[in-house]
Protein backbone atom coordinates (compact mmCIF):
# COMPACT_ATOMS: atom_id res chain seq x y z
CA UNK A 1 0.00 0.00 0.00
CA UNK A 2 1.05 3.73 -0.63
CA UNK A 3 2.42 4.78 2.56
CA UNK A 4 0.75 8.49 3.83
CA UNK A 5 3.26 11.56 3.57
CA UNK A 6 4.25 13.18 6.39
CA UNK A 7 5.68 16.58 7.03
CA UNK A 8 6.15 17.61 10.84
CA UNK A 9 7.35 21.26 11.43
CA UNK A 10 9.50 21.56 14.65
CA UNK A 11 9.70 24.92 16.50
CA UNK A 12 11.99 25.46 19.29
CA UNK A 13 14.16 23.68 22.11
CA UNK A 14 15.80 20.30 21.51
CA UNK A 15 13.31 18.54 23.68
CA UNK A 16 11.06 19.23 20.78
CA UNK A 17 13.50 18.12 17.87
CA UNK A 18 13.67 14.94 20.21
CA UNK A 19 10.26 14.30 20.38
CA UNK A 20 9.02 15.35 16.60
CA UNK A 21 11.69 12.63 16.21
CA UNK A 22 9.51 10.57 18.18
CA UNK A 23 5.94 11.30 16.73
CA UNK A 24 7.78 10.17 13.68
CA UNK A 25 8.85 6.76 14.66
CA UNK A 26 5.42 6.04 16.27
CA UNK A 27 3.54 7.31 12.48
CA UNK A 28 5.65 5.01 10.44
CA UNK A 29 3.65 1.65 12.11
CA UNK A 30 0.84 3.57 11.24
CA UNK A 31 1.64 3.71 7.25
CA UNK A 32 3.25 6.95 7.32
CA UNK A 33 6.61 7.85 5.95
CA UNK A 34 8.37 11.49 6.65
CA UNK A 35 8.64 13.98 3.68
CA UNK A 36 10.40 17.52 3.48
CA UNK A 37 7.97 18.81 1.09
CA UNK A 38 4.62 19.99 2.79
CA UNK A 39 2.72 20.29 -0.08
CA UNK A 40 3.42 16.60 -0.69
CA UNK A 41 1.82 15.56 2.89
CA UNK A 42 -1.27 14.04 3.69
CA UNK A 43 -0.56 15.10 7.57
CA UNK A 44 0.98 18.07 9.04
CA UNK A 45 2.33 18.03 12.39
CA UNK A 46 3.32 21.40 14.10
CA UNK A 47 5.78 20.60 17.45
CA UNK A 48 5.43 23.89 19.04
CA UNK A 49 7.12 26.31 21.98
CA UNK A 50 6.04 28.76 24.26
CA UNK A 51 8.91 29.83 25.99
CA UNK A 52 9.24 33.43 24.78
CA UNK A 53 6.11 35.47 23.19
CA UNK A 54 8.36 35.71 20.10
CA UNK A 55 8.02 32.21 19.64
CA UNK A 56 4.29 31.95 19.68
CA UNK A 57 3.93 34.37 17.24
CA UNK A 58 6.10 32.85 14.40
CA UNK A 59 3.95 29.65 14.60
CA UNK A 60 0.75 31.48 14.22
CA UNK A 61 2.21 33.05 11.48
CA UNK A 62 3.06 29.34 9.96
CA UNK A 63 -0.08 27.73 10.53
CA UNK A 64 -1.61 30.57 8.37
CA UNK A 65 0.73 29.25 5.60
CA UNK A 66 -0.80 25.60 6.27
CA UNK A 67 -4.17 26.82 5.93
CA UNK A 68 -3.58 27.98 2.31
CA UNK A 69 -2.19 24.01 1.79
CA UNK A 70 -5.43 22.74 3.16
CA UNK A 71 -7.73 24.59 0.79
CA UNK A 72 -5.80 23.11 -1.88
CA UNK A 73 -6.45 19.54 -0.69
CA UNK A 74 -9.37 19.31 1.75
CA UNK A 75 -7.84 15.56 2.94
CA UNK A 76 -4.80 17.10 4.62
CA UNK A 77 -5.02 16.84 8.19
CA UNK A 78 -3.18 19.48 10.36
CA UNK A 79 -2.35 18.79 14.06
CA UNK A 80 -0.71 21.06 16.66
CA UNK A 81 1.70 19.84 19.12
CA UNK A 82 4.28 20.69 22.11
CA UNK A 83 4.18 23.41 24.84
CA UNK A 84 1.85 25.90 22.62
CA UNK A 85 -0.79 23.33 22.15
CA UNK A 86 -0.39 22.22 25.59
CA UNK A 87 -1.23 25.88 27.05
CA UNK A 88 -3.94 26.83 23.98
CA UNK A 89 -6.03 23.53 23.91
CA UNK A 90 -8.92 24.38 22.36
CA UNK A 91 -8.36 27.62 22.65
CA UNK A 92 -6.27 27.28 19.30
CA UNK A 93 -9.67 26.17 17.21
CA UNK A 94 -10.90 29.88 17.69
CA UNK A 95 -7.67 31.23 16.21
CA UNK A 96 -7.64 28.16 13.81
CA UNK A 97 -10.77 26.55 13.27
CA UNK A 98 -8.80 24.61 10.39
CA UNK A 99 -7.26 22.67 12.99
CA UNK A 100 -7.94 19.03 13.04
CA UNK A 101 -6.09 17.65 15.59
CA UNK A 102 -4.39 19.75 18.98
CA UNK A 103 -2.53 17.46 21.16
CA UNK A 104 -0.12 18.56 24.63
CA UNK A 105 3.39 17.44 25.63
CA UNK A 106 2.34 14.50 27.60
CA UNK A 107 -0.06 13.14 24.26
CA UNK A 108 2.32 12.02 21.95
CA UNK A 109 2.18 8.58 22.63
CA UNK A 110 -1.36 8.24 21.61
CA UNK A 111 -0.84 10.31 17.91
CA UNK A 112 -2.27 7.44 15.84
CA UNK A 113 -4.90 6.97 18.05
CA UNK A 114 -6.13 10.26 18.30
CA UNK A 115 -5.16 10.76 14.18
CA UNK A 116 -7.64 7.55 13.43
CA UNK A 117 -10.35 9.13 15.58
CA UNK A 118 -9.92 12.11 14.03
CA UNK A 119 -10.15 10.20 10.53
CA UNK A 120 -12.98 8.26 11.93
CA UNK A 121 -15.51 10.43 13.35
CA UNK A 122 -14.64 13.53 11.70
CA UNK A 123 -14.68 16.00 15.22
CA UNK A 124 -12.11 18.07 15.95
CA UNK A 125 -9.73 16.87 19.13
CA UNK A 126 -7.86 18.42 21.58
CA UNK A 127 -6.47 16.52 24.10
CA UNK A 128 -4.55 18.28 26.61
CA UNK A 129 -4.44 16.45 29.57
CA UNK A 130 -1.47 15.19 32.39
CA UNK A 131 -0.16 11.59 33.12
CA UNK A 132 1.37 10.46 36.21
CA UNK A 133 4.15 9.29 34.01
CA UNK A 134 5.00 10.70 30.64
CA UNK A 135 4.54 7.82 28.76
CA UNK A 136 6.39 8.90 25.25
CA UNK A 137 9.90 8.92 27.86
CA UNK A 138 10.74 5.55 26.81
CA UNK A 139 9.89 5.82 22.91
CA UNK A 140 13.59 5.86 21.25
CA UNK A 141 14.37 8.19 18.70
CA UNK A 142 16.39 7.21 15.95
CA UNK A 143 18.90 9.09 14.62
CA UNK A 144 19.01 8.81 11.06
CA UNK A 145 21.78 6.07 9.79
CA UNK A 146 24.92 7.91 9.19
CA UNK A 147 24.63 10.16 12.40
CA UNK A 148 27.63 10.93 14.78
CA UNK A 149 26.27 12.90 17.63
CA UNK A 150 22.32 12.47 19.40
CA UNK A 151 20.52 13.72 21.99
CA UNK A 152 18.97 11.18 24.69
CA UNK A 153 16.47 12.36 26.63
CA UNK A 154 17.13 11.17 30.07
CA UNK A 155 14.37 13.62 31.95
CA UNK A 156 11.28 15.43 31.28
CA UNK A 157 9.47 18.07 33.07
CA UNK A 158 10.32 20.43 35.62
CA UNK A 159 9.30 21.30 39.33
CA UNK A 160 11.08 23.90 39.59
CA UNK A 161 8.55 26.93 39.06
CA UNK A 162 11.55 29.83 38.21
CA UNK A 163 8.44 32.89 38.29
CA UNK A 164 9.02 33.77 34.85
CA UNK A 165 8.99 30.13 33.20
CA UNK A 166 6.01 28.74 31.11
CA UNK A 167 7.98 24.88 31.71
CA UNK A 168 6.68 23.42 34.33
CA UNK A 169 3.28 24.32 33.53
CA UNK A 170 3.19 23.07 29.98
CA UNK A 171 5.65 19.92 30.60
CA UNK A 172 4.38 18.97 34.15
CA UNK A 173 6.20 17.18 36.84
CA UNK A 174 9.58 16.45 36.98
CA UNK A 175 10.06 12.37 36.08
CA UNK A 176 13.63 10.73 35.22
CA UNK A 177 14.06 7.32 33.37
CA UNK A 178 15.44 4.51 34.69
CA UNK A 179 19.19 4.14 35.05
CA UNK A 180 19.56 1.01 33.08
CA UNK A 181 17.72 1.92 30.28
CA UNK A 182 19.29 5.05 29.39
CA UNK A 183 22.15 2.78 29.21
CA UNK A 184 20.48 0.34 27.11
CA UNK A 185 19.89 3.04 24.79
CA UNK A 186 23.08 4.62 24.51
CA UNK A 187 24.65 0.67 24.61
CA UNK A 188 22.65 0.84 21.42
CA UNK A 189 23.32 4.03 20.23
CA UNK A 190 27.08 3.21 20.19
CA UNK A 191 26.53 0.08 18.49
CA UNK A 192 24.68 2.28 15.50
CA UNK A 193 28.10 4.02 15.20
CA UNK A 194 26.92 7.07 17.58
CA UNK A 195 30.14 8.64 18.70
CA UNK A 196 28.82 11.28 20.99
CA UNK A 197 25.46 11.57 23.13
CA UNK A 198 24.33 15.17 24.63
CA UNK A 199 21.83 14.02 27.88
CA UNK A 200 18.88 15.89 27.76
CA UNK A 201 16.40 17.31 30.37
CA UNK A 202 14.72 20.55 31.52
CA UNK A 203 17.00 20.51 34.45
CA UNK A 204 19.39 17.75 33.64
CA UNK A 205 21.26 17.43 37.00
CA UNK A 206 17.81 16.83 39.39
CA UNK A 207 18.29 13.37 37.44
CA UNK A 208 16.96 10.70 40.35
CA UNK A 209 15.10 12.93 42.30
CA UNK A 210 11.79 11.15 41.41
CA UNK A 211 13.46 7.70 41.61
CA UNK A 212 13.57 7.59 45.75
CA UNK A 213 16.77 6.45 47.10
CA UNK A 214 18.23 5.28 43.29
CA UNK A 215 20.94 7.09 41.18
CA UNK A 216 21.75 10.44 40.63
CA UNK A 217 22.82 12.49 37.73
CA UNK A 218 26.62 11.93 38.64
CA UNK A 219 26.04 8.45 39.08
CA UNK A 220 24.28 8.48 35.36
CA UNK A 221 27.22 10.35 34.20
CA UNK A 222 29.89 7.56 35.79
CA UNK A 223 27.96 4.83 34.41
CA UNK A 224 27.66 6.26 30.55
CA UNK A 225 30.94 6.89 30.83
CA UNK A 226 31.81 3.41 30.45
CA UNK A 227 29.96 2.53 27.79
CA UNK A 228 31.97 1.64 24.78
CA UNK A 229 32.36 3.56 21.74
CA UNK A 230 30.69 6.93 23.15
CA UNK A 231 33.62 8.84 22.97
CA UNK A 232 31.99 12.36 24.57
CA UNK A 233 29.12 12.89 26.74
CA UNK A 234 27.16 16.20 27.10
CA UNK A 235 24.16 17.26 29.09
CA UNK A 236 21.80 20.34 28.73
CA UNK A 237 20.27 22.22 30.66
CA UNK A 238 21.64 21.90 33.88
CA UNK A 239 20.13 24.38 37.23
CA UNK A 240 22.75 25.91 39.45
CA UNK A 241 21.25 25.09 42.36
CA UNK A 242 21.44 20.74 41.77
CA UNK A 243 25.12 21.43 40.74
CA UNK A 244 26.84 18.99 43.35
CA UNK A 245 30.19 18.85 44.60
CA UNK A 246 29.70 15.30 43.37
CA UNK A 247 29.08 16.09 40.06
CA UNK A 248 31.54 18.64 39.07
CA UNK A 249 34.14 15.75 40.31
CA UNK A 250 32.92 14.01 37.28
CA UNK A 251 34.92 16.39 35.04
CA UNK A 252 38.29 15.68 36.09
CA UNK A 253 36.94 11.83 36.38
CA UNK A 254 35.01 10.58 33.90
CA UNK A 255 36.95 10.68 30.39
CA UNK A 256 34.19 10.92 28.03
CA UNK A 257 32.78 13.78 29.60
CA UNK A 258 33.40 17.01 27.31
CA UNK A 259 34.97 20.22 29.01
CA UNK A 260 31.49 22.25 28.87
CA UNK A 261 29.19 23.02 31.00
CA UNK A 262 25.86 24.85 29.84
CA UNK A 263 24.64 26.39 33.43
CA UNK A 264 21.93 29.55 33.13
CA UNK A 265 22.51 32.28 35.97
CA UNK A 266 19.86 34.16 34.67
CA UNK A 267 20.67 37.43 36.30
CA UNK A 268 23.29 38.66 38.61
CA UNK A 269 21.58 40.47 41.59
CA UNK A 270 20.62 38.43 43.93
CA UNK A 271 17.50 40.62 44.58
CA UNK A 272 16.21 39.79 40.86
CA UNK A 273 17.25 35.53 40.99
CA UNK A 274 14.75 35.70 44.82
CA UNK A 275 11.85 37.43 42.58
CA UNK A 276 13.11 34.97 40.03
CA UNK A 277 12.50 32.05 42.66
CA UNK A 278 15.89 30.69 41.19
CA UNK A 279 17.27 28.98 44.58
CA UNK A 280 21.03 30.00 44.68
CA UNK A 281 22.50 33.59 45.14
CA UNK A 282 25.00 35.42 42.98
CA UNK A 283 27.62 34.49 45.27
CA UNK A 284 26.81 31.01 45.07
CA UNK A 285 26.68 30.80 41.53
CA UNK A 286 30.53 32.37 41.86
CA UNK A 287 31.54 29.75 43.74
CA UNK A 288 30.60 26.73 41.51
CA UNK A 289 32.60 28.38 38.84
CA UNK A 290 34.85 28.52 40.70
CA UNK A 291 34.89 24.74 41.62
CA UNK A 292 34.41 23.66 37.94
CA UNK A 293 37.54 25.40 37.22
CA UNK A 294 39.54 23.81 39.84
CA UNK A 295 37.94 20.39 39.30
CA UNK A 296 38.53 21.18 35.61
CA UNK A 297 41.06 23.93 33.80
CA UNK A 298 40.06 25.69 30.90
CA UNK A 299 36.48 24.35 31.63
CA UNK A 300 33.82 25.93 29.04
CA UNK A 301 30.83 28.04 30.73
CA UNK A 302 28.00 29.49 29.41
CA UNK A 303 25.10 30.70 30.42
CA UNK A 304 21.59 32.15 29.80
CA UNK A 305 20.56 35.24 30.81
CA UNK A 306 17.08 37.51 30.86
CA UNK A 307 17.03 41.26 30.87
CA UNK A 308 14.11 43.32 32.08
CA UNK A 309 12.63 40.66 34.86
CA UNK A 310 9.41 42.80 36.59
CA UNK A 311 11.64 45.26 39.18
CA UNK A 312 15.01 44.57 37.26
CA UNK A 313 16.24 48.40 38.17
CA UNK A 314 19.39 50.15 36.84
CA UNK A 315 22.15 48.76 39.37
CA UNK A 316 20.33 45.19 40.03
CA UNK A 317 21.15 45.26 35.58
CA UNK A 318 24.77 46.68 36.37
CA UNK A 319 25.70 43.38 38.99
CA UNK A 320 24.42 41.15 35.68
CA UNK A 321 27.63 42.99 33.66
CA UNK A 322 29.59 42.51 36.92
CA UNK A 323 29.23 39.05 37.49
CA UNK A 324 29.59 38.34 33.23
CA UNK A 325 33.08 40.66 33.61
CA UNK A 326 33.90 38.71 36.42
CA UNK A 327 32.75 34.84 35.11
CA UNK A 328 34.01 35.76 31.21
CA UNK A 329 31.12 33.22 29.82
CA UNK A 330 32.36 31.86 26.52
CA UNK A 331 29.16 32.54 25.13
CA UNK A 332 25.48 33.44 26.43
CA UNK A 333 22.32 32.76 25.17
CA UNK A 334 20.24 36.36 26.21
CA UNK A 335 16.14 37.47 25.76
CA UNK A 336 13.99 40.26 26.76
CA UNK A 337 11.69 39.15 29.22
CA UNK A 338 8.40 38.14 28.00
CA UNK A 339 5.23 37.66 30.30
CA UNK A 340 4.13 33.97 29.94
CA UNK A 341 0.45 33.03 31.04
CA UNK A 342 -0.34 30.83 34.16
CA UNK A 343 3.69 32.15 35.56
CA UNK A 344 3.85 33.74 38.80
CA UNK A 345 5.20 37.07 37.35
CA UNK A 346 2.29 37.83 35.80
CA UNK A 347 1.02 40.54 37.84
CA UNK A 348 4.81 41.66 39.55
CA UNK A 349 5.05 45.22 39.86
CA UNK A 350 7.91 46.40 38.53
CA UNK A 351 7.38 46.29 34.50
CA UNK A 352 10.16 47.12 32.62
CA UNK A 353 9.25 49.17 29.70
CA UNK A 354 10.27 47.45 26.08
CA UNK A 355 12.80 50.31 25.45
CA UNK A 356 15.09 49.65 28.10
CA UNK A 357 14.78 45.99 27.76
CA UNK A 358 15.98 46.49 24.36
CA UNK A 359 18.90 48.46 25.26
CA UNK A 360 19.67 46.60 28.27
CA UNK A 361 19.87 44.04 25.89
CA UNK A 362 21.91 45.66 23.29
CA UNK A 363 24.48 46.57 25.98
CA UNK A 364 24.42 43.15 27.79
CA UNK A 365 25.24 41.33 23.91
CA UNK A 366 27.73 44.01 22.69
CA UNK A 367 29.62 42.99 26.40
CA UNK A 368 29.11 39.40 25.66
CA UNK A 369 30.64 39.71 22.34
CA UNK A 370 33.27 41.29 23.30
CA UNK A 371 34.40 38.15 25.54
CA UNK A 372 33.40 35.35 22.90
CA UNK A 373 35.67 36.93 20.66
CA UNK A 374 38.25 37.24 22.82
CA UNK A 375 37.90 33.67 24.33
CA UNK A 376 38.33 32.21 20.66
CA UNK A 377 40.81 34.44 19.87
CA UNK A 378 43.15 33.01 22.90
CA UNK A 379 42.22 29.71 21.26
CA UNK A 380 44.60 30.09 17.72
CA UNK A 381 48.22 28.19 18.31
CA UNK A 382 46.14 25.77 20.11
CA UNK A 383 45.97 22.08 18.69
CA UNK A 384 42.36 20.74 19.69
CA UNK A 385 40.67 17.61 19.57
CA UNK A 386 37.81 18.03 16.86
CA UNK A 387 34.47 15.53 16.62
CA UNK A 388 34.37 15.54 12.42
CA UNK A 389 30.54 16.14 12.07
CA UNK A 390 30.35 16.94 8.42
CA UNK A 391 31.00 19.11 5.40
CA UNK A 392 30.85 22.89 6.70
CA UNK A 393 28.70 25.37 5.64
CA UNK A 394 30.65 27.91 4.97
CA UNK A 395 31.18 27.57 1.33
CA UNK A 396 34.40 26.62 1.47
CA UNK A 397 35.40 22.98 0.86
CA UNK A 398 35.55 22.64 4.68
CA UNK A 399 34.63 19.84 7.32
CA UNK A 400 33.51 20.97 10.08
CA UNK A 401 32.95 20.14 14.22
CA UNK A 402 33.40 20.67 17.69
CA UNK A 403 36.18 21.13 20.29
CA UNK A 404 35.39 19.23 23.52
CA UNK A 405 34.53 22.71 24.96
CA UNK A 406 32.07 23.05 21.79
CA UNK A 407 33.59 25.74 19.92
CA UNK A 408 32.69 24.89 16.13
CA UNK A 409 35.63 24.55 14.13
CA UNK A 410 35.95 24.52 10.34
CA UNK A 411 39.10 23.01 8.74
CA UNK A 412 40.57 21.57 4.79
CA UNK A 413 39.39 17.66 4.99
CA UNK A 414 37.46 15.38 3.07
CA UNK A 415 34.26 13.36 3.96
CA UNK A 416 35.83 10.02 4.89
CA UNK A 417 36.68 12.29 8.33
CA UNK A 418 33.06 12.37 9.12
CA UNK A 419 32.89 10.75 12.61
CA UNK A 420 36.64 10.87 13.62
CA UNK A 421 38.29 12.49 16.28
CA UNK A 422 41.68 14.40 14.94
CA UNK A 423 43.88 16.90 15.77
CA UNK A 424 43.47 20.17 14.57
CA UNK A 425 46.11 23.49 14.75
CA UNK A 426 43.57 26.74 15.15
CA UNK A 427 44.83 29.41 13.02
CA UNK A 428 42.15 32.20 13.26
CA UNK A 429 39.13 33.39 15.32
CA UNK A 430 35.56 34.68 14.52
CA UNK A 431 32.81 35.18 16.54
CA UNK A 432 30.77 31.77 16.03
CA UNK A 433 33.65 29.50 15.07
CA UNK A 434 37.46 28.63 14.42
CA UNK A 435 39.30 27.93 11.55
CA UNK A 436 42.49 25.87 11.26
CA UNK A 437 44.33 23.20 9.52
CA UNK A 438 44.95 19.59 10.42
CA UNK A 439 48.00 18.04 11.86
CA UNK A 440 50.61 16.83 9.50
CA UNK A 441 50.71 13.66 12.02
CA UNK A 442 47.17 12.79 12.03
CA UNK A 443 46.51 13.16 7.76
CA UNK A 444 49.11 10.14 7.67
CA UNK A 445 47.48 8.16 10.35
CA UNK A 446 43.55 8.47 8.78
CA UNK A 447 44.92 7.75 5.67
N1 LIG B 1 11.11 35.46 29.01
C1 LIG B 1 12.37 35.53 28.53
N2 LIG B 1 13.23 34.52 28.54
C2 LIG B 1 12.82 33.36 29.06
N3 LIG B 1 13.44 32.17 29.22
C3 LIG B 1 12.59 31.32 29.80
N4 LIG B 1 11.41 31.91 30.02
C4 LIG B 1 11.52 33.19 29.58
C5 LIG B 1 10.65 34.31 29.54
N5 LIG B 1 9.40 34.23 30.01
C6 LIG B 1 14.84 31.94 28.85
C7 LIG B 1 15.70 31.54 30.05
C8 LIG B 1 15.92 30.07 29.84
C9 LIG B 1 15.95 29.99 28.32
C10 LIG B 1 15.73 28.63 27.77
O1 LIG B 1 14.90 30.86 27.93
O2 LIG B 1 16.91 32.25 30.01
O3 LIG B 1 17.13 29.61 30.42
FE1 LIG C 1 11.98 26.86 33.56
FE2 LIG C 1 13.35 27.22 35.83
FE3 LIG C 1 12.44 24.76 35.17
FE4 LIG C 1 14.45 25.85 33.75
S1 LIG C 1 14.50 25.31 35.93
S2 LIG C 1 12.63 24.79 32.93
S3 LIG C 1 13.93 28.01 33.80
S4 LIG C 1 11.20 26.56 35.68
Amino acid sequence: MEKKQLYIQTFGCQMNVQDSEKMAALLQDSGYEATDDPKRADLILVNTCSIREKAAQKIYSQLGRFRALKEQNPHLLIGVGGCLAQQQGNRLFRRAPYLDLVFGTHQIHRLPELIEAREQTGGRIAETGFYERVCSLDIPALPPAGTISTFVTIMQGCNNFCAYCVVPHVRGREESRPLPEIVREVENLAARGIRQVTLLGQNVNSYGKTLGDGPDFADLVHALGKVAGIERIRFTTSHPKDLSTKLIDCFGKVASLCEHIHLPVQAGSDRVLKRMNRGYTAETYREKVAALHRACPGISVTSDVIVGFPGEEEDDFQATLALMREIRFDNLFSFQYSEREGTAAVGMDGTVCDSVKCERLRILQDLQEEHTLAKNRACVGRVERVLVEGPSKNGREDMTGRTRGNRIVNFPGERELVGKTVSVLITEAFLHSLRGEMEEKEREDVH
